[in-house]
């Protein structure tokens, strides 16, 4: 089922304000959001805030008479696909162990029939307390989703589990919940980011590859179903929760990671824009400035997906074409001559750190275009084309 509308509630605590950058993700990611606040969450942020970024009023009274027939607690949520309350506090988690109706938030979550998750956001100590335990606990049995605590600083100065997971990684968790589960039992290699070849000790060659594109494909390949290893280049990005990734700087790095990785991952999905050329006369310390020219020597890179694809038994590998011109027929031209099944081509004048790219996807079959959209919706369907393609090569 695709998530289109969801109830964004929210309860009384500091890490109210984050809700706000939630309810903005969310938007951007095409979700229709109604944000349901509870009186005490009136007192951390403004209901105007959430009003702003939803485009939709915000409700907190059961009476409220903006609500024609005075249903609220019905009405709000009919056609929602999930509720989730962000942050969550101790008290209202309390009151909905106990089935308590005693205001819209509650009562919406009590009348519900869609998924109902919870985002609990409490100091540490009402978090280990013994109730809250009893009442998690409950909750579970009741078929709720939790999505964290984290552990980490607290607002109060504690350390300790009680923090909400950032906004980033719930919308992560709950998009993740609505995908289909495409490849489930499968093991997903993919490498993203730019590398940077050093010249001295602070100085490097690198490219402006932002790693959204690659980290987009990381996480729809986890919403999919898939056990995620991420090979990165140096990005400001932050990988998802649950790859395990690897960190790397140079392609020779990238390499052997991937070269290590690579026989016990059914799929590689090579999005990294990986410098074709390493500096040969390379300095181990800082160069000092003088007057007369510095001539670097440039030697050429490993192809690491070149490399992977030659295999005698390689995983189901995936390239990504970064062209200028000619965009689809040099992109198979490299599918062939690196032995792929599938490679995506895009226009590199439009794609290099921008959100939203066109995607030609070419393989055995032809040609198939992604129109236009953001990295993260291009990703979810360039997953779904390589379970397809996957699933009729080896089932
Ligand atoms: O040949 P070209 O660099 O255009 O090929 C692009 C594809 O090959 C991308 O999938 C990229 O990640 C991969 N590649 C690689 N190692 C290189 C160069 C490119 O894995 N040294």
């Amino acid at each position: 089922m695709e998530l289109k509308r969801i109830v964004l509630g929210v309860t009384g605590g500091v890490a109210a304000y984050k809700a706000a950058e939630l309810a903005r993700l969310m938007v951007k990611d095409g979700l229709d959001v109604q944000v349901v606040m509870t009186e005490a969450a009136r007192h951390f942020v403004g209901a105007a805030t959430f009003q702003a970024i939803t485009g939709h009023p915000v409700f907190t009274d059961l009476w409220d008479e903006r609500v024609d027939n005075g249903m609220a607690h019905i009405d709000l949520t009919r056609g929602a696909d999930a509720i989730l309350v962000a942050p969550a506090s101790a008290d209202f988690l309390a009151r909905l162990a106990q089935g308590s109706a005693s205001d819209l938030l509650s009562t919406l979550c009590l009348a519900r029939d869609c998924p109902l998750l919870l985002a609990p956001a409490m100091n540490r100590q009402m978090w280990e307390a013994p109730a809250t335990r009893r009442n998690a606990a409950q909750l579970e049995a009741d078929g709720v989703t939790l999505l964290g605590p984290d552990c980490g600083e607290q607002a109060c100065g504690e350390v300790g589990f009680g923090r909400m997971l950032e906004p980033d990684d719930l919308l992560d968790s709950l998009a993740a919940r609505f995908q289909p589960k495409r490849l489930t039992g499968l093991k997903v290699l993919v490498t993203a980011g730019p590398t940077f070849e050093p010249i001295d000790a602070v100085r490097g060659i690198s490219n402006t590859s932002s790693g959204k594109m690659g980290y987009a494909v990381a996480r729809a390949a986890l919403e999919a179903g898939a056990e995620v290893t991420l090979v990165t280049g140096p990005t400001c990005l932050t990988p998802p929760r649950d790859a395990r990734t690897l960190r790397v700087t140079s392609a020779q790095d990238m390499l052997s990671k991937v070269e290590e990785a690579a026989d016990h991952h059914d799929i590689f999905i090579s999005v990294a824009a990986v410098a074709d050329y390493y500096v040969l006369n390379r300095s181990e310390q800082k160069i000092k400035k003088d007057a007369h020219i510095l001539t670097l020597e440039l030697a050429p890179n490993p192809d690491i997906l070149a490399n992977i694809s030659s295999r005698p038994k390689p995983p189901f590998c995936v390239g990504f074409a970064a062209e200028s011109e000619n965009v689809e027929e040099y992109a198979e031209l490299k599918r062939r001559r690196k032995h792929l099944p599938l490679i995506v081509a895009n226009d590199v004048t439009e794609a290099v750190g921008a959100d939203e790219v066109q995607l030609v996807l070419l393989d055995e079959a032809g040609k198939h275009v992604l129109e236009k959209a953001d990295k993260h919706i291009q990703a979810r369907r360039l997953i779904a084309h390589i379970a397809q393609l996957y699933n009729t090569r080896y089932q």
